[in-house]
C-alpha cells in the first residue's frame, strides 16, 4: 500500500511517499528555520504564508524522487491536528483537494501520535508493548502503546514542553532558534556538573515540569551577572562570560535530560514493555539518548534526526497502520483542529 502523507503543522512544509509503513520512498522537508530565526520563535503568520508558496514544489519533488505516478497512490494521509491553526490550514486543504481530485481515500493523523511513527520507520519495526516518550516544543509525555491506536497516557508535562525549554533557555543565553542543537553545541564546551538546578517534585509519578528549571536557569544567570531578579532577561546574554553560558547549556541540558530519563525508566520497571522509543524533535538530542541507553536495561534503537523532528514519513507510517486496521476514512470535509491531546 502506497500512502502520500502531508505534514504542515509548524514550520516544516512535508511531502512523503511510504509503501506498507516502512518504505520510504521519498520524504521532502523544507524547513522555515531561516526564515523564523530572525524573530527568535516561529511566527504563525509568516509560517503559514510560507506554506502556500511551498507546499506545491514540494509535493513536485516528493512524486518526482518516489518516481510514481497518481495510479499508484492508494490513499492520502494528513496531520490535522494539533498545531498552528493557519499552518494545519493549508496541509489539511491541499489533502482534500487531491483527494477529492484524485478520487482517494483520506486519513486524517494526529501529529504528536505520528511522532513515535519514526520508530516504524526503522529497519525493525518495535514490538508491542511499547514505552513512547515523546518530546518536541509542544509535548512531553510517556504513553504506552499495546497496540496501534490502542494507547494509554502516563503522564504529561504540566507546563513546558522539554523543546519549549531548550528554546527558552537558549534565548536567554543568546542563541539562536531553535534551542535544542544550540544548547547541544554549547553543552560541549561546558562542564554538566557546574550547577545542579533543582528536578521538579510531581505529584503524578509519570507528570514532568520544566518551568522550574527554566527560572532556575535564569537566577543562576542573574546571579552569574551579579544581577538581582528583578533584572530583565534579555540583557542577560550580553554579559555572560562564554564559559559561563556553555556551563549553564550543559548543566541545564543535563537535568532536563535526567528528568526525561528517570520518568521513563520508573514506567520501564512498573510497565514492562516490550520496547521503548523516543519521539518527537527533542528526540535528537545526543545527551537524552546516551542517558537512556546508559540507564535502560533493553536496548534501544533511535530514528535519524530528520525522522525525530517534523516530516511527513511518519505520518504515512502512522496512516498505513491504520488502513491496515481498517480504520474508517476521514471526510474530505475534515477540518484543522489546532490544539487537541493524544
Ligand atoms: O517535533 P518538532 O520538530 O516540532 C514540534 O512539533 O514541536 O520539535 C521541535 C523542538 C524544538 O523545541 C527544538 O528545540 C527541539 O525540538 N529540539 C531539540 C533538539 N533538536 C530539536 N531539543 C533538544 N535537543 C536537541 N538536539
Ligand atoms: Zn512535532
Amino acid at each position: 500500500m502506497l500512502i502520500l502523507a502531508i505534514e504542515s503543522s509548524c514550520d516544516e512544509t512535508s511531502v512523503a511517499l511510504v509503501r506498507d509503513g516502512h518504505e520510504l520512498l521519498s520524504n521532502i522537508t523544507q524547513s522555515q528555520i531561516d526564515i523564523h530565526a530572525v524573530f527568535g520563535g516561529v511566527v504563525p503568520e509568516v509560517a503559514a504564508r510560507s506554506h502556500i508558496e511551498v507546499m506545491v514544489p514540494v509535493l513536485d519533488r516528493a512524486l518526482k524522487q518516489a518516481n510514481v505516478t497518481w495510479d499508484d497512490i492508494d490513499a492520502i494521509a494528513v496531520t490535522y491536528a494539533p498545531g498552528l491553526i493557519g499552518s494545519l490550514l493549508i496541509g489539511v486543504l491541499t489533502a482534500r483537494t487531491l483527494a477529492l481530485l484524485k478520487n482517494k481515500p483520506l486519513y486524517a493523523i494526529h501529529h504528536v501520535e505520528g511522532h513515535v511513527y519514526a520508530n516504524f520507520l526503522l529497519e525493525k519495526a518495535p514490538a508491542f508493548p511499547i514505552l513512547a516518550l515523546i518530546v518536541s516544543g509542544l509535548h512531553s509525555q510517556l504513553v504506552l502503546f499495546k497496540d496501534h491506536a490502542d494507547y494509554q497516557m502516563l503522564g504529561q508535562t504540566q507546563d513546558d514542553a522539554v523543546g519549549e525549554a531548550f528554546d527558552k533557555v537558549a534565548r536567554l543565553l543568546g542563541l539562536p532558534y531553535p534551542g535544542g542543537p544550540q544548547i547541544a553545541m554549547a553543552a560541549e564546551q561546558g562542564n554538566p556538573n557546574a550547577f545542579n538546578f533543582p528536578k521538579a517534585k510531581m505529584q503524578g509519578k509519570f507528570d514532568f515540569s520544566f518551568s522550574g528549571l527554566k527560572t532556575a536557569v535564569l537566577r543562576q544567570a542573574q546571579a552569574l551577572c551579579g544581577k538581582g531578579h528583578d533584572f530583565p532577561s534579555m540583557q542577560i546574554a550580553g554579559l555572560l562570560t562564554a564559559a559561563q553560558r556553555n556551563d549553564i547549556a550543559a548543566s541545564f541540558q543535563r537535568v532536563a535530560c535526567e528528568t526525561l530519563v528517570d520518568k521513563t525508566i520508573a514506567a520501564y520497571h512498573d510497565y514492562s514493555p516490550a520496547s521503548v522509543v523516543i519521539a518527537g524533535g527533542a528526540a535528537a538530542s545526543q545527551e537524552l539518548r546516551r542517558q537512556l541507553s546508559e540507564r535502560l536495561p533493553i536496548a534501544i534503537e533511535y530514528p535519524p534526526t530528520n525522522l525525530c523532528t517534523d516530516n511527513a514519513a511518519m505520518i504515512a507510517s502512522l496512516a498505513y497502520y491504520r488502513a491496515k486496521k481498517q480504520a474508517p476514512v476521514d471526510p474530505l470535509t475534515l477540518e484543522a483542529v489546532p490544539s487537541l491531546s493524544m
